[in-house]
């Protein structure tokens, strides 16, 4: 055992570069230079120069490259409709990109379907739909296990452990939880599959101040373990507060790209985005 409960039989063990201040980076970027300098060719999980849209309709999408590497917690934030939700399917290969391509550990799975990324180790969070309603908690996080033939009950444990509400509310049926819970048990159905790398769109949508703080608090403490986090977050102040790195998309682009540090102290981007 490694000790790192998520990772245990799985590559990208090292927490030595885990930040959870949000006030670093590894890598000396301005704030606004291109995506694809920041990101780096080699980054763990790279959408590249992702060019697409939605069926045959006009691309979303124009040259956008999000990343993220293990140890960090990379935050997508931008106005609504900018196209974060979709570069966020893109990368898990809910649409197709005409241009560009995604990797995961040096491997190009621009080709796979979304249940073959989730063989690979994606772990991925839906803005909507995420739960099922009609089932039990413990349910969840079971449908969360489908891929695997090992036995789960650990993992099950470590959810536990993490969102420890979610055990006292096992037998209860989803739909009946309050929103924060309902993400608590969309984030651990991700986690049973084991994720070499876990992407969240909107974990703390329609949740109150305090309850979105807990929220961080638990991904935070996931990044820790060694799991890089790939999020889109409403909340833009409090994301990048804790964000290794931060892209600012805009109608399907990166506008500005950089530590979460720098993008909150850049100030077009307090202008534009973040209210001053
Ligand atoms: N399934 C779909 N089919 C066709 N167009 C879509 C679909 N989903 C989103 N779009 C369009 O793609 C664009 C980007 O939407 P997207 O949901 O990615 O934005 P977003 O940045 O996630 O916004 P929000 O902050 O509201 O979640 C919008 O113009 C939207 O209308
Ligand atoms: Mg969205």
């Amino acid at each position: 055992m490694s000790g790192n409960a998520w990772q245990d039989d799985r590559g990208n063990k090292d927490r030595s570069i885990t930040r959870t201040d949000g006030m670093g980076t590894s890598q000396p970027v301005k704030g606004t230079g291109p995506a694809r300098k920041v990101a780096g060719d080699s980054a763990f999980l790279i959408g590249e120069g992702m060019t697409g849209g939605y069926g045959r309709g006009a691309d979303i999408l124009h040259d956008c490259t999000i990343a993220v590497d293990p140890g960090e917690i990379a935050v997508i934030v931008g106005p609504n409709g900018a196209g974060k939700s979709t570069a966020m399917k893109a990368v898990f290969g809910m649409l197709n990109i005409h241009t560009g391509s995604v990797r995961l550990d040096g491997e190009d799975i621009t080709g796979l379907s979304p249940q073959d990324r989730v063989r690979k180790g994606m772990g991925f969070v839906p803005q909507t739909s995420n739960i099922f309603t009609s089932m039990t908690v413990e349910e969840n996080l079971e449908m969360g296990a489908f891929i695997r033939h090992d036995d789960f009950r650990d993992t099950m444990e470590q959810v536990y452990d993490l969102f420890p509400i979610l055990r006292e509310k096992r037998r209860q049926y989803a739909g009946e939880l309050s929103g924060g819970q309902r993400q608590q048990v969309a984030v651990g159905r991700a986690l049973m599959t084991k994720p070499k790398v876990l992407m969240l769109d909107e974990p703390t949508a329609g949740v109150s101040p305090i309850v979105m703080d807990e929220l961080f608090d638990r991904i935070i403490e996931v990044a820790r373990t060694g799991i890089p986090i790939l999020m889109v977050e409403q909340n833009a102040r409090q994301a990048l507060a804790i964000a290794d790195k931060g892209y600012v998309l805009v109608q399907g682009r990166n506008a500005y790209t950089g530590t979460g540090k720098d993008l909150l102290a850049d100030p077009e981007v307090r202008k534009s985005f973040l209210g001053g």
